[in-house]
């Protein structure tokens, strides 16, 4: 549900004008709308209709401890990938209770941190790491849950980079392992099997695959009840797709159509639902994008326009250490003036400052024509924006604010130079 909207000729976020913002906080500039974020979440609650289940905010998405609070308030869980986003979300007032950790590759005192703060399981991606799960609970005397990963060689269609559920993926188990693991995992003194998950890639856009992913599992849960192992949970994890293309639509913004097969994640949730409750289990989703994709825009300046060899670059001051999207997956972002001053549309290059030419927001886009000065706003640019960001060229990170109506509230300060000293 995006909260971007001209008024006027003017860009707002809620109630406010996104030129104010640059005017205020500076450039480049994250900015993220905290009605988009609790629509979003509320979405996707009531598509449950009341059906047992935990929704597990992906906090690898966005960190910024401001939002996360936000997220915890509207009662939803965390899921986390590392000890730092662990802190983070134990500190945002997420329940211990609520939280799930995942990802391949857990160091031992990540582990041990987790335990001693008793979150409700580990999604486990490996024997080996279920042996050392089970050994570093029974030496804390502690129970951990947990919950296998499995792999379910299912094709998403989205970019190989964020592709998960594939057999050539390092993610999870064979779920042809399942009874196997689990059976052998029944014997291990400190491990309580809770279910079993997965997480088939990210920014899926085909109802086909979720469906295909929530057959298996069903499957899945049939053969280890057949084998006497308990489940009690499914999380299906995340990656529900969102718009990308065309949110924003104006007499003199050029076309860009939708991307065809895009749902709302409401929507993704009520296709795999009738086929998970089948199972009989309570179900765990783990939506990122989907919560703060589209409640974001990355706000940046046009420095300098050139043509060249018939050309056109239009060179801002954002730059792939502030959004890497577009430079590793090729992503699409739609961007707009916050100001619609001008009628003339051309096709351009909207590129960063870093030394690479791969550091580019758009490739041969049509735009409103943009002099030096101009605000941009790269739309939803919520999730997986400021957290890839990074310190290249050692650029100093942008601030983020948080609008609610005409109240704003900066929620991360822009790095200074003495950071790069630290
Ligand atoms: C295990 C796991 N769960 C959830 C997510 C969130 O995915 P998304 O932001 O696409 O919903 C990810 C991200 O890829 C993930 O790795």
């Amino acid at each position: 549900m995006t909260s971007f909207r001209y008024q006027n000729h003017e860009l707002y976020c809620e109630d406010t004008r996104l030129a104010d913002l640059i005017a205020t906080f500076g450039s480049p500039l994250y900015v993220y709308s905290r009605k988009a974020i609790i629509e979003n979440c509320s979405a996707i609650e009531a598509a449950f209709e009341g059906h047992p289940h935990r929704t597990t905010y992906a906090v690898k998405a966005n960190a910024n401890v401001h939002l996360l609070r936000l997220i915890a308030e509207q009662d939803l869980g965390a899921d986390v990938g590392s000890k730092g986003e662990l802190f983070l979300a134990l500190n945002a007032g997420f329940s211990p209770d609520s939280i799930s950790f995942s990802g391949v590759g857990k160091r031992d005192d990540e582990i041990e941190y987790a335990l001693a703060e008793d979150i409700y399981a580990f999604n486990v991606e490996s024997k080996q790491e279920l042996e050392v799960i089970n050994t570093i609970a029974s030496r804390l005397g502690k129970t951990a849950r947990i919950l296998l990963r499995l792999n379910l060689d299912i094709d998403a269609g989205t970019h190989a980079y964020i592709s998960t559920g594939q057999k050539h993926n390092k993610f999870g188990i064979s779920s042809r392992k399942a009874v196997e693991v689990l059976r052998w995992a029944q014997n291990l003194q400190s491990v309580e099997i809770r279910g079993i998950h997965s997480h088939i890639g990210s920014q899926i856009l085909s109802q086909r695959a979720f469906v295909e992913a929530a057959h298996a599992l069903e499957r899945v849960v049939g053969e280890l009840r057949s084998n006497n192992i308990p489940v009690h949970e499914v999380d299906f994890g995340g990656g529900f797709g969102i718009r990308y293309h065309g949110v924003l639509t104006h007499p003199r913004l050029p076309a860009e159509t939708p991307e065809s097969e895009s749902v709302p994640v409401a929507e993704f949730v009520r296709t795999v639902l009738p086929v998970l409750r089948k199972t009989g289990c309570a179900v765990a989703i783990q939506p990122g994008r989907s919560i703060v994709g589209d409640a974001g825009a990355l706000l940046t300046t046009v420095l300098y326009r050139k043509e060249q060899e018939g050309k056109n670059f239009v060179i801002i001051d954002g730059g792939m250490n502030d959004l890497i999207r577009p430079s590793l997956y090729q992503a699409h972002h739609q961007i707009v003036p916050v100001q619609l001053s001008n009628t003339i549309v051309e096709q351009a290059d909207v590129v960063g400052p870093c030394c690479e030419s791969g550091d580019f927001f758009a490739q041969d886009r049509l735009l409103p024509s943009v002099s030096r000065g101009d605000v941009l706003a790269v739309l939803c640019a919520g999730a997986y924006g400021y957290v890839l960001s990074s310190n290249y060229n050692s650029r100093l990170r942008p601030a983020e604010v948080l609008v609610d109506g005409s109240r704003i509230t900066l929620i991360r300060r822009r790095e200074t130079l003495e950071y790069l000293l630290s």
